[in-house]
């Protein structure tokens, strides 16, 4: 047997991590500007991290959710705290299109209704109504294609205003859209599905599995436009690369027996992860770090004339260019040792390091991006000259 071929891969293999360091099987060094996918918070192999893990696995690796569960509590108290959601209560799952299924199920629940409304260039996930909502048709099998998903432009508050009715369960909206090319919602946007959530008895879900965990510069994406959801998932940067992820739920909303469940979620493990990410994420300041280091790195990229549009917040930063981005992203890559990410649109290449770069890191990126501007340049010169 051999691993099912869905991804495009570079022939590259990581042996080692630390901080935004990354080496191969070769010695070679590489700088991590995407963290897997906006995955590595506070670090490749952070030794707390390291060693709370190691210490839980040497107590008790797993136990179903039929025992009581200490570590589960003192993660829920912990997270509620550095969010500042504290009456929130929370649904612990393994992956952020899980916590997206779950956030669907917990609004139809609760006020019995299936319609949902998403965005254009949303991404969810891809099981269920979690990929029904994802705004790309060829990642939708036919078994989950449903009536039960609209799909509306972002910022679009005309449209959303018109298509909002009794039937809307819920309004599901990345914190920052992350996979479709980091666009951020308006603040008079998000201010209006919470008033028209309010006013149909729809519930607004907060997706911040990709935003969430500090990137942005606060806690929540969310948070810069002061709105409350009634549910936000989190994943990804929650785990620093173990699996974990969780629903957090107003308190209005009761929780029936057997409503939701899972064998893995809320585990011994992912709680001691967890849990080791904000202890880092409020010793060592990452928060505001992201936020200065965002700044830092945005700053740079809008003097740059080559570059059509800077996008985000903190270190969710899109960089869209004029033409397609993916030789400059395979160079960054291969002649620099620089990873990023790419989006759905192909001319954005996204950014999403730690939250503990330094600027010392900062600068090899913004040297190496220089160097490609440069060349892109030149090309362009020789290009137009060759055509003369
Ligand atoms: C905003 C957002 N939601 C949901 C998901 C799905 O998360 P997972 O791949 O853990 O299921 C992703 C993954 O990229 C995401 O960016």
């Amino acid at each position: 047997m051999k691993p099912f071929d869905v991804y495009s891969i570079f022939d590259i293999n990581i042996v080692k991590a630390e901080g935004l360091k990354l080496w191969d099987n070769d010695g070679n060094e590489y700088l991590d500007f995407y963290g897997g996918h906006a995955v590595i918070s506070i670090g490749h192999t952070h030794k707390h991290y390291v060693d709370s893990i190691s210490a839980q696995l040497n107590k008790i690796g797993f136990y179903s959710n039929s025992i009581q569960i200490p570590i589960q509590h003192e993660l829920a108290k912990k997270l509620g705290k550095i969010s500042g959601y504290e009456n929130y209560n929370l649904f612990m799952c393994n992956s952020g299109a899980e916590a997206n299924e779950n956030a669907f199920k917990i609004a139809s629940f609760y006020n019995g209704r299936k319609k949902i409304i998403a965005f254009k260039s949303a991404f969810h996930g891809r099981t269920s109504l979690a990929v029904a909502s994802t705004d790309n048709k060829n990642i939708v099998a036919p078994v989950n294609q449903t009536e039960n998903v609209i799909f509306l432009p972002l910022n679009d508050t005309e449209q959303l205003e018109s298509a909002m009715n009794e039937n809307i369960s819920a309004v599901i909206i990345e914190g920052i859209q992350g996979v479709g090319g980091i666009h951020v919602p308006d603040v008079e946007f998000l201010k209006k599905i919470q008033a028209l959530c309010l006013k149909y008895g729809s519930l607004m879900i907060l997706d911040e599995i990709q935003s969430g965990f500090g990137r942005t510069g606060k806690f929540f994406a969310h948070q810069w436009a002061e709105v409350q959801p009634d549910i936000i998932t989190v994943a990804k940067g929650m785990g620093n690369g173990f699996p974990v992820a969780g629903v957090m739920i107003d308190p209005t909303i009761a929780a029936k027996k057997e409503m939701l469940g899972t064998t893995f979620g809320g585990a011994y493990l992912a709680c001691a992860a967890a849990i080791s990410v904000i202890d880092v994420i409020n010793n060592e300041e990452l928060i505001k770090n992201a936020n200065e280091m965002g700044k830092y790195l945005t700053d740079y990229l809008k003097t740059r004339p080559e570059i059509r549009e800077v996008r985000g917040k903190g270190l969710m930063i899109g960089i869209e260019f004029h033409e397609n981005a993916e030789q400059i992203r395979k160079n960054l890559l291969f002649d620099h040792g620089i990873f990023t990410g790419f989006a759905s649109d192909k001319k954005t290449i996204r950014l999403l390091p730690p939250l503990c770069i330094t600027q010392k890191e900062a600068d090899i990126f913004i040297n190496a991006l220089d160097s490609q501007l440069k060349s892109l340049k030149i090309e362009k010169v020789h290009h137009s000259e060759g055509c003369a």
